[in-house]
């Protein structure tokens, strides 16, 4: 089923496909999508398309049923004027076999008038759009009013779909990854858990691919969800692209995908080939090591006064992620872009930090007291790892304080350095294939949120002062190394 999708450019997408977040969905992942439901058992099946655009996914279902002995309907919302109008044409031949409903309104005043009305479905299938929900927005007030907490439009329109599925239903919805972790989707992953059963995921291991046609840089994944209890299997599905022409499939422990301890009920979707699991060897939250994780404070647009091309003696390093240098820091470097790298401390000015001589009352400057660990925020995609970590040394800085532009994340103990060696190890377990690999099942995007190194399994103390000590003496981060003390093998 080819809907002849208009190839677009950005520039060509008109402002109401930006506003609406129109993408539509290519007929190969439509599909696809209607081909992880279940046969279904009801005599009265009732399909949902939310968002419904051009009706390619809420057609495509009704096409793969056209053979069911059940009794069908369908109903399709969308509030675009000119997309609701070619729904109108799209769905006519579909009218004349099945009871269609088309409802030409904003899909959460229709889903309230729906449940309202008592209106169940069994088949709920959505490409729902996606942007930030403003916070002090009449829709917010109202989801918020009826206990749906959410942050982007995609999760209220899977939130008040999956409301109105009937027992037993289904969901399929293609949405971006970011619900998979983080604080933002807490309390949709707390209703998605207590309601329905997690039966598939599927993953495109080419982040531009899904919605390769309208130049969308959005990790996309298939969710397929029941009202049923959690069954102890869930199939995860993988294809390069939208052709599936590739597709693996396996099957894994829900356990092991939702951990039962966890309390932010992350979401680790495990990658194609990946045998172990990482919280099975490392145990630990981070809290444990006595580090904590923060964002540098230094936004520098906004102290542009604090900000020096030269330094002097009441001036501290300010580091950027330009001065990490494979897992050292380089400070200060010649050829530097950014408005400076010195950082004049409010009310410190002419004392000596270089001789520590003062205390900062600036809270945004560090002593250098022992040795922090920094990780850049944001990594471009073609990079090898998500994660990138250096050791910021005291030997390394010619001052006794420090402090951290806002594109860093920092490791420190209660804004304090710590130990070298176990500096060393952290900086060698971030930088390790097997934190890359973790990290790319729990995150869709590339950014590396505080909160996420916050939630990540760690080794022990001991263990990473180990790794620490051994990097130390060959003077670089091994690979294999890290995976023999933490793992207990290479493999
Ligand atoms: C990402 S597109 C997907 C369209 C279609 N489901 C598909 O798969 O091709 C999202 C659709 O939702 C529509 N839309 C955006 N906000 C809406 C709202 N509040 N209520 C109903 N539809 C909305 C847009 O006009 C757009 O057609």
């Amino acid at each position: 089923m080819n809907r002849g999708l208009v190839k677009r450019t950005k520039k060509e997408r008109t402002e109401t496909q930006v506003l609406l977040a129109q993408y539509f969905t290519p007929s190969a992942i439509a599909n696809y999508m209607a081909s992880l439901f279940r046969k279904p058992t009801q005599k009265q099946v009732r399909v949902l398309d939310a968002g419904a655009g051009e009706g390619i996914l809420g057609l495509t279902l009704l096409d793969s049923l056209k053979k069911t002995p059940a009794n069908v309907s369908a109903t399709f919302v969308e509030l675009d004027d000119q997309a609701y109008g070619t729904l109108q044409n799209a769905t006519a031949a579909a009218q004349k076999k099945f009871d269609v409903d088309l409802i030409h309104d904003d899909f959460i005043n229709a889903a309230f008038e729906l449940e309202h009305q008592g209106k169940q479905f069994t088949h709920v299938i959505l490409n729902p759009p996606y942007f930030k929900l403003r916070v002090d927005s009449q829709n917010n007030k109202r989801l918020r009013a009826q206990g749906i907490h959410v942050t982007n439009i995609y999760a209220a329109f899977v939130w008040l779909s999956a409301r109105l599925l009937e027992d037993e239903g289904e969901l399929v919805a293609i949405i971006p990854r970011s619900f998979c972790n983080g604080p933002y989707f807490l309390k949709f992953r707390q209703f998605l858990f207590e309601h329905f059963s997690l039966d598939t995921i599927h993953i495109f291991s080419s982040r531009n691919k899904a919605f390769a046609h309208d130049s969308v840089l959005q990790e996309n994944v298939i969710l397929h969800i029941s009202k049923r209890p959690q069954q102890d299997l869930v199939k995860i599905t993988y294809s390069t692209d939208q052709s599936f022409a590739d597709i693996a499939t396996r099957k894994v422990p829900f356990e092991s995908i939702v951990s039962p301890s966890d309390k932010s009920k992350t979401i680790h979707i495990p990658a194609e080939n990946q045998t172990m699991s990482l919280p099975d060897f490392a145990q630990n939250a981070l809290q444990d090591l006595g580090v904590s994780v923060s964002t540098g404070p230094i936004v520098d647009f906004r102290l542009k006064e604090s900000i020096k091309e030269t330094g002097d003696k009441s001036t501290v390093p300010l580091l950027y992620p330009a001065h990490m240098s494979g897992h050292e820091i380089e400070w200060p470097r010649d050829a530097f872009h950014k408005l400076g790298q010195h950082y004049l401390p409010a009310e410190a000015v002419n004392s000596s930090l270089l001789t520590g001589e003062s205390e900062v009352a600036d809270k945004q400057v560090l002593p250098l007291d022992g040795y922090y660990v920094v990780v850049r925020r944001f990594s471009s995609k073609e990079e090898k790892r998500r994660i990138f970590a250096s050791v910021v040394s005291p030997d390394k800085l010619p001052t006794n304080h420090v402090t951290f532009e806002n594109h860093l994340n920092y490791f420190h103990a209660k804004k304090h350095g710590f130990a070298k060696d176990l500096a060393y190890g952290l900086c060698a377990y971030l930088n390790s294939s097997i934190v890359d690999e973790h990290f790319r099942k729990v995150s869709g995007h590339t950014q590396v949120n505080v909160s996420d190194l916050k939630n990540m399994p760690y080794p022990s103390h001991d263990k990473l002062t180990k790794i620490g000590g051994i990097m130390q003496s060959i003077g670089e981060l091994m690979d294999d190394i890290v995976k023999k003390e933490v793992v207990g093998s290479v493999a």
